[in-house]
């Protein structure tokens, strides 16, 4: 009789656990219900606490029952885990939409002045220009001497330039950072007479792109920034081929609306030289913080001096050309109009992505 009711209460606590776990659905309640049912104030813990005051007659019969029931509830709690686990992953599942459009890899483009290095390239090209590349680092003589800036001469100044510490060469001098590309000049008569038939010296038709160096910082200076060299030597050549030239590039670069005009100036190495200025795309040509004349300058220009003809040993009584060297980023300020030419080397993806 006795023994009749514990099993009753067995079944009883059998029943509400059963109950229990069917409602059970997340990881988190099944770790609370197991304090309730396996802990030790668990319905069965309690009746087995009971055994020792039944009738010794009772007491295996009640054990079994009590170990049985335990085992029973081990086994329906594991299911439930494992109910609950399947249904978590088959959620996981329902997530993964393979119908959905991928997400886009970012590509990246290239750098705005490359950008430009190749649109000049491709404008020169038409013309008949070739792209030569000459040293970054070279000769005080192809950066000054030659180019009619004789040593301690005050033109000197203007290069604001690095100088590195090198042994020096006896013809050539020290050696410093490019400031200019012009260094080309004379390095493109050597090269370009090496591939002439005896007793030519020209045509020459070069674009020189490099990066150049100066002592220079503000929104319009840059301690390091590119140039293009423009380099036309023949017979018969005069200014208007040089004009041609230059209305042939900004027309193709910057459009038709942009005008340009050529401003005296003085370079050691071309006579005459000329300054020459686009109009500014910022202000229309009112003047602004960027241009404040309502133009900007470009880069310099001229005929080539007869002495650097005669350093790049070509006759100048019967060859003549013109030279010109503009700054790349300067060039690009001037098309997109971008307020200061720093940006362009400050890496931030903000200010690359719109272009
Ligand atoms: C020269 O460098 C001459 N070699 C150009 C030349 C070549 C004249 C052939 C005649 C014949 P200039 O110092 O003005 O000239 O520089 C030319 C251009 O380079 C400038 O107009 C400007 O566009 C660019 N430039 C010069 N310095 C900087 C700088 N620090 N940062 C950015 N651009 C610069």
């Amino acid at each position: 009789m006795y023994n009749f009711l514990m099993d009753k209460q067995i079944r009883k606590i059998l029943a509400e656990a059963e109950d229990l776990l069917e409602s059970a659905n997340s990881q988190e309640q099944l770790e609370k219900l197991y304090i309730k049912l396996f802990g030790k104030n668990s319905g069965l813990n309690k009746l087995t606490k009971k055994i020792s005051t039944l009738d010794p007659v009772y007491r295996p019969k009640a054990g079994q029952s009590i170990n049985k029931a335990k085992n029973h509830l081990e086994k329906i709690y594991k299911d439930t885990q494992n109910r609950i686990k399947t249904s978590k992953s088959q959620q996981v599942k329902e997530l993964i939409d393979v119908t959905a459009p991928g997400e886009k890899t970012k590509i990246g483009h290239l750098h705005l002045v490359s950008q430009a290095i190749e649109e000049i390239v491709e404008i020169f090209t038409k013309l008949g220009y070739s792209l030569q590349s000459y040293p970054e680092i070279d000769w005080d003589w192809y950066v000054f001497e030659s180019l009619n800036m004789p040593k301690g001469h005050p033109a000197r100044d203007d290069w604001e330039t690095f100088f590195v510490k090198s042994n020096s060469n006896p013809q050539l001098g020290n050696q410093v950072l490019t400031p200019h590309t012009s260094n080309g000049q004379v390095r493109e008569m050597e090269r370009v007479k090496k591939t002439l038939p005896a007793g030519r010296q020209a045509p020459i038709r070069m674009i020189n792109i490099a990066r150049c160096y100066r002592r220079q910082v503000d929104v319009s200076h840059t301690p390091m920034f590119h140039q293009f060299e423009g380099l036309l030597i023949d017979e018969n050549i005069s200014i208007p081929n040089l004009k041609g030239t230059f209305d042939f590039f900004t027309s193709h670069f910057f459009g038709p609306k942009r005008l340009t005009r050529l401003r005296p100036h003085h370079f050691r190495f071309t006579e005459p030289s000329f300054e020459v200025d686009v109009i500014c795309d910022v202000c229309g040509g009112q003047g602004c913080r960027i241009c404040k004349s309502g133009w900007l300058e470009l880069g310099g220009a001229g005929m080539v001096h007869p002495s650097v003809l005669k350093a790049g040993k070509i006759d100048p009584d019967k060859y003549s050309g013109f030279a010109f060297g503009w700054g790349i980023e300067r060039t690009i300020s001037m098309k997109t109009k971008i307020p200061d030419i720093r940006l362009l080397y400050q890496n931030d993806i903000r200010f690359l992505e719109q272009f």
